[in-house]
This record gives C-alpha cells, sequence and structure tokens, in this order.
C-alpha cells in the first residue's frame, strides 16, 4: 500500500474521491432593511447581505465555479405566521428574481423553505396554546411559502422544518400551482443540533421561552430513525434528501447512500465551520487543509453534494 502514496502524482491517481468545486453549495443570507453587508461575527467571512451585496457575492462564486448557492431570509419584520415567508415582495422572492434575472440556468438557485427566520417567536411553524408547534397547520403556511419561492424563480426549495408531511403538502402545491419542475431537496435527517448556533445569529433568531426544536428535530441518539425519515421523504416526493449536520452525521450518510440512488445532500452547518474558523484563527490548525479535509470525508462518506460556508474559500483553492 506504501508503494501507492509515494508521489502526488500516484496518489491523485489512485485516490477514492476528488473534491470538486462542483460539489459545493453556497449558503447566502440577504437581509431586508440594509444597505450594504452585515458581517456575522460568529461566521467569521460570512454576512447578511444586502440585494445588492448579494448579486456581487453570487457573481463572485459563479466565477470560481461553484455551481449553486441557497438562499436564507432575514425580513424587517416578523410575526406569529412568518408571513414574509410566502410575501410575493418578501427578502428571499426579491433575491430569487435578481439572480434569475442575472444567472438564468446558469446557476441552480435553491431556497431554504421554514418559517423560523420569519416568526416572532423563532419556530419552524404555527405555535399552538400549549406552545408546541402544530404539524398540520404549518403545512400550509410552507405550501404558501413554496409557491412564493417557486414563482419567484427557485430551481429548488429546500423545507427544513421537519413536519412530519412536508415534502407530500409542498409537491402537491407546486403542482397545483403549474410549477412541476421545481426539485425538492428535503431536509430529512435534521437533528435537534448544537452546532447550528452561530446560524441563529446569522437570522436574527432566538426561539421562544429559552425553547430548543427537539420536539420536531431529531434525537441525534438515533439512527435507524433518519433512515426512516427519509424513506418517507422519498416517498413523498423529494427528488433529493439531506443530512445535517455532516461531520457527526457520516454514518447516516452512508446508511443513506447504500439504500438510494437518489442524489444525497449534506449540510456542513454553521457550528461545524465556526469551529474550523475559530481555531484556525488562534494558529491552533491550518482551516484552509481542515476544511478541504472535512469537505472530502463528506463526500467520501457517500454525498453527491455539500452545503458548506466554506464554499467560495474551498473554490479558490480547488480552481474551476
Ligand atoms: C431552519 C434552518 C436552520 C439551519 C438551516 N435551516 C436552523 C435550525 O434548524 O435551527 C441551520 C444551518 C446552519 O447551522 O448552518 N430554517
Amino acid at each position: 500500500m506504501r508503494r501507492l502514496r509515494q508521489t502526488e502524482a500516484m496518489r491523485n491517481l489512485v485516490a477514492e474521491v476528488h473534491l470538486s468545486v462542483n460539489d459545493l453549495v453556497a449558503p447566502l443570507f440577504v437581509r431586508e432593511d440594509v444597505s450594504e453587508p452585515v458581517p456575522i461575527d460568529s461566521l467569521p467571512g460570512v454576512s447578511q447581505h444586502s440585494q445588492d451585496s448579494l448579486i456581487s457575492e453570487v457573481d463572485r462564486l459563479v466565477t470560481l465555479g461553484v455551481p449553486a448557492v441557497i438562499l436564507f431570509g432575514i425580513p424587517a419584520e416578523k410575526d406569529p405566521e412568518g408571513s414574509e415567508a410566502w410575501n410575493p415582495a418578501g427578502v428571499v422572492q426579491v433575491a430569487l428574481r435578481n439572480l434569475r434575472q442575472r444567472f438564468g440556468d446558469d446557476l441552480v438557485v435553491m431556497a431554504d423553505l421554514c418559517v423560523d427566520e420569519y416568526t416572532s417567536h423563532g419556530h419552524c411553524g404555527i405555535v399552538d396554546a400549549n406552545g408546541r408547534v402544530d404539524n398540520d397547520e404549518t403545512l400550509d403556511l410552507y405550501a404558501n411559502a413554496a409557491i412564493a419561492q417557486a414563482e419567484a424563480g427557485a430551481h429548488v426549495v429546500a423545507p427544513s422544518g421537519m413536519m412530519d408531511g412536508q415534502v407530500l403538502a409542498i409537491r402537491d402545491a407546486l403542482d397545483d400551482a403549474e410549477q412541476p419542475d421545481v426539485s425538492i431537496l428535503a431536509y430529512s435527517a435534521k437533528y435537534a443540533s448544537a452546532f447550528y448556533g452561530p446560524f441563529r445569529d446569522a437570522v436574527d433568531v432566538t426561539i421562544a421561552d429559552g425553547g430548543n426544536r427537539s420536539d420536531y428535530q431529531q434525537d441525534w441518539r438515533n439512527g435507524r430513525e433518519a433512515l426512516e425519515e427519509i424513506r418517507l421523504d422519498v416517498g413523498e416526493g423529494a427528488d433529493m434528501v439531506m443530512v445535517k449536520p455532516a461531520m457527526s452525521y457520516l454514518d447516516i450518510v452512508t446508511r443513506a447512500r447504500m439504500e438510494l440512488d437518489i442524489p444525497i445532500a449534506a449540510y456542513h452547518v454553521s457550528g461545524e465551520y465556526a469551529m474550523v474558523k475559530a481555531a484556525a484563527a488562534n494558529g491552533w490548525i491550518d482551516g484552509d487543509l481542515a476544511a478541504i479535509e472535512q469537505l472530502t470525508a463528506i463526500k467520501r462518506a457517500g454525498a453527491d453534494f455539500i452545503l458548506t460556508y466554506f464554499a467560495g474559500d474551498v473554490a479558490g483553492q480547488l480552481g474551476s
């Protein structure tokens, strides 16, 4: 075996996976009431964009060869239902139109589909009298958001709320709205993770009453359950499925890969990115190398593509 490790050319020849710029999806934040980008302290190098700075950032990513972006919105006003998530003039819908106008079909434009960035209480749906999210009532909100995102030009909608039946509700809504070509990337196996911390700063979300999402996101003690969630979403019409976070859940990625032939995504989430950045800033690790190692490991585990805040950095290193 060592014989095959002696030169870089030989190592490249026998490498089992090659990370490529084509594997990357850049998550981007667009904020309604700003004219300049606002840096996010807990996500060094990532900003809340204005509509204009979003376009410049996507220009940069496209030039680097990044094939896809996924948008998250920060609205000026939040309400209990998160109605800005389906306002045709809402922040993400405006951004989707702008990006489609500029890039047409040369870039895959995805929209995260949830209401937590838009609700005053920070939950991913309608909260009932007991303070719990009402699954079925929430499906109607997701259907509204799906239609608004599709009509604004999303190629892909990505439901991240972990409500039962959300994929079916969204597929039906898209088909009824004559949007049969819009695909669904389901956040199927999404864990109630501590690694989303910086993301909640990024979208200005504080969950009401110090709450968490353990009653709808998955328990990280469970693996078989993730496979069951994935099967359900595929049965409901998901075109692609996602495992999230990535690094602590590579076993789930691999098991999904063994079972499925549709595209599998993994989300290298905000906390995973922030840890690498923080350690690198202290001089404790080489951040660029650590990023490539982690993303390659996600691919080796079986993911077809990776949502990562490192997309721009890594694309710059890999070349297009
Ligand atoms: C929900 C959503 C979250 C993330 C993506 N979509 C947050 C949550 O579930 O609390 C987290 C992504 C990250 O941490 O990078 N709209």
